[in-house]
């Protein structure tokens, strides 16, 4: 019987001459939800490079972005590529169009920048589409009326490279505290220093610490620790070199060397990529947009770290 309504419905095809096996014709609405592309897109529908300097002006008219893109193209790439909820990446942000519309769009996104501009353009403008400010590109045609939020942060230079020998090294940038910051960070610890025990650098409980030094870690150096803590404390020591005897001292104590544990947490030669995206812990306290610039006095100083790592005077390891 369904074969029949299938006949009937001119579903059933018999190939070009009509004595092959016969196959069930699926058309494009059967199989797609959404919109199927036109080759040409024009300026009428997408928008054009002076309707995107328009669009664009409304954020910073003293300083107009020379290379932005119209939010209606942005919402024709997004429509046919995506669905609300989903994931956006723009690796090269520019003027912010892609994050605009993602948002305005309901979809989750990712921006990334390297220019100042993502202070002077980007953050302003991500600022006006979440406060509803922004009624420009296709604000009015979604019935944008704003919401939501972004975090923003800092990407850190890569914490490892290889030397002209092939070894791996830190990168010089990394001063000492940045690389405690670093390291709490790659083991799951809570980079919080305490004011009072030096080698409390960060914590995964309460009774969990990290401690990061670039100093060589002698036996006397771990008892002198050792007697600092107590009996429930367990630490984690991440150091350059330790003397051997060291290795398995303490059972509430492990020791490892840097950078050799961060390369065991490194995924080199890998075809495939994926992007593992998890949500992030939301802190309560955390703005959820930082409205100023980078406040340049943070930015990283390489002449604060030009001992880090030095050699520990012929000490054995
Ligand atoms: C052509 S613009 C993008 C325009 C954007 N689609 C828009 O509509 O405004 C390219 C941007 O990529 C940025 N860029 C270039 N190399 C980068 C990199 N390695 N990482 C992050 N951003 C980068 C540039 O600073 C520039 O703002």
């Amino acid at each position: 019987d369904k074969f029949l309504e299938l006949m009937n419905d001119n579903r059933i095809w018999f190939g070009k001459d009509g004595n092959s096996i016969p196959q069930l014709k699926r058309f494009l609405t059967d199989v797609q939800e959404g919109m199927v592309t036109k080759t040409i897109w024009f300026r009428t529908e997408v928008g054009d490079n002076q309707e995107a300097k328009r669009e664009v002006k409304f954020f910073n008219d003293s300083d107009v972005f020379t290379t932005p893109k119209p939010e209606r193209l942005l919402q024709r790439i997004l429509t046919l590529a995506s669905n609300e909820g989903d994931w956006v990446l723009d690796s090269f942000l520019g003027s912010g169009t892609t994050a605009a519309v993602a948002h305005k769009m309901n979809r989750k996104w990712i921006g990334i920048e390297l220019g100042e501009h993502c202070h002077t353009h980007c953050i302003p403008r991500l600022q006006k589409v979440c406060d509803g400010t922004d009624q420009g590109g296709i604000s009015e045609s979604v019935g944008w009326k704003g919401g939501g939020g972004f975090k923003y942060y800092y990407l850190a230079p890569s914490l490892l490279k290889q030397d002209k020998y092939g070894n791996w090294i830190i990168e010089e940038k990394y001063n000492a505290d940045m690389l405690a910051a670093a390291m709490a960070k790659h083991n799951n610890f809570k980079y919080q220093p305490s004011e009072e025990v030096y080698w409390k650098q960060g914590k995964s409980s309460e009774k969990d610490f990290i401690y990061t030094t670039t100093q060589f870690i002698t036996v006397e150096k771990l008892d002198q620790i050792h007697e600092e803590m107590q009996p429930d404390e367990s630490l984690l020591i991440c150091c350059k070199k330790y003397s051997k005897p060291c290795e398995n001292r303490y059972s509430n104590i492990t020791i490892k060397k840097i950078p050799q544990m961060l390369l065991g947490k490194c995924e080199f030669g890998r075809e495939d990529y994926s992007l593992n995206i998890i949500s992030m812990p939301r802190n309560e306290n955390e703005p959820e947009f930082i409205p100023k610039g980078p406040d340049k006095q943070k930015k990283i100083k390489n002449e604060s770290s030009p001992d880090l790592f030095e050699d520990n005077n012929g000490e054995e390891e």
